[in-house]
């Protein structure tokens, strides 16, 4: 083992209300249950340390709605969890209060990543958010008086209904907080969710606009000074994300928690969804059930070039080799698509616009096919 993975990711599903559109592991309520949980949680990852380094780059308490999680359950599990360089939390606005706020910090979370959606009622009533304009802009201010100098905001586009104007003021409001990093994603309708039956046929007739958003949205932020190190990330000068790094960058994980995914050694495993069943086998000291998948260097390679063209840096030629279809490269070269540089390829902003389209063209079929 490579001196163990540097990337520990801790889920914590529980959330006031479930949003139309979420298709992520998530509870409602349960507060009589958090405690019993945090223990399962701390239970699994006793289990699993020795695959951990002993000098963590990031941790990362994700959801679900963490920052909904029995606040004294909360401030234990923060207190045990190992340190790292990065720990962020992931805070729904409406939780955000100036004591929160202050409880994060000093439990040596470096960094909050807040879920503000949109600034516009109509759009957030569209959603089901719970905060309002004005709590986002609320939750924003508490995390700065507190001392965080690293908050994240996400943002969503393609929201039933929004216009480009709406968006270009989602991305003004957004700008005037001048938070350090943004995550902007496009509204994905999920099958099963209450939202795709409801939405899925206005989402399928908007999705053409949706590129001119896309460029709406890298033009605005880019020439705020942004920067677009990633597909839908932004950041000023070193707030990348380091822990959502570590998966691009194709780094060892240990997820733990239900749902959670780790990737160690070539082995990636999945915790399965279900509470009860998590935390009856982690009462025994036993392991969740997991579903496991190996990883042979075939699989490696294709997700390394998927995940790594989503980023502004080259990916390293040697790590992909069999992955890339040289015939295709040479074609998006000349397409002014993709570009080698310095032993590495990447994508030029124009392929990047172009994103996954451009990434599947390259994906050689199998390894035998490849030419570079
Ligand atoms: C784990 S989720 C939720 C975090 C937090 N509970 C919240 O709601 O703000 C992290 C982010 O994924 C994005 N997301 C969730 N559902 C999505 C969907 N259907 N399509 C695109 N992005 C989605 C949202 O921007 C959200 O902030
Ligand atoms: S609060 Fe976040 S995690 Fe919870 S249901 Fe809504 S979008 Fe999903």
């Amino acid at each position: 083992m490579n001196g163990g993975a540097r990337h520990l990711y801790l889920h914590l599903p529980f959330c006031a209300h479930r949003c139309g559109y979420c298709d992520f592991v998530t509870l409602v309520g349960r507060r009589g249950g958090h405690a019993a949980y945090v223990d399962a949680l701390l239970t699994e990852l006793e289990l699993e340390r020795g695959l951990l380094a002993t000098d963590l780059e990031t941790v990362y308490l994700g959801g679900g709605t963490p920052t909904y999680t029995e606040p004294g359950v909360l401030t234990r599990l923060l207190a045990t969890v190992p340190v790292a360089e990065e720990v962020t939390v992931e805070a729904n606005p409406e939780t955000v209060t100036p004591r929160l706020a202050s409880v994060l910090r000093e439990a040596g979370v470096t960094r909050v990543s807040l879920g503000a959606q949109s600034f516009q009622p109509r759009l957030l009533a569209v959603l089901e958010r719970q905060a309002s304009p004005d709590a986002v802009r609320r939750a924003f201010y508490h995390l700065r008086d507190a001392g965080f100098d690293n908050v994240s905001l996400d943002l969503l586009y393609g929201i039933p209904g929004e216009s480009a104007s709406d968006l270009a003021r989602d991305l003004a409001e957004t700008i005037a907080l001048g938070p350090e990093h943004l995550s902007c994603y496009e509204l994905e309708a999920k099958p099963g969710t209450r939202f795709t039956f409801a939405y899925g046929e206005e989402l399928a007739r908007q999705a053409e606009a949706m590129e001119g958003y896309f460029e709406l949205v890298v033009e605005t932020l880019v020439g705020e000074g942004y920067r677009w190190y990633e597909t839908a990330n932004f950041c000023r000068p070193g707030r990348q994300a380091h822990h959502n790094l570590g998966y691009w960058l194709g780094r060892d994980y240990l997820g733990i928690g239900i749902g959670a995914v780790s990737t160690v050694d070539g082995l990636r495993w999945r915790n399965l969804p279900s509470l009860g069943a998590y935390v009856g086998a982690l009462v025994e000291g036993r392991r969740p059930p997991r579903e496991e998948e190996p990883l042979g260097p075939e699989v490696v390679g294709r997700e390394r070039l998927m995940l790594g063209l989503r980023l502004d840096e080259p990916v390293p030629l040697s790590q992909v080799e069999g992955a890339v279809d040289g015939l295709a490269l040479a074609r998006m070269e000349r397409l002014g698509l993709a570009e080698r540089r310095g032993g590495g390829l990447v994508l030029t902003p124009r392929g990047r616009f172009l994103g996954g389209g451009v990434t599947a063209e390259l994906m050689a079929e199998s390894p035998a096919k490849s030419t570079i």
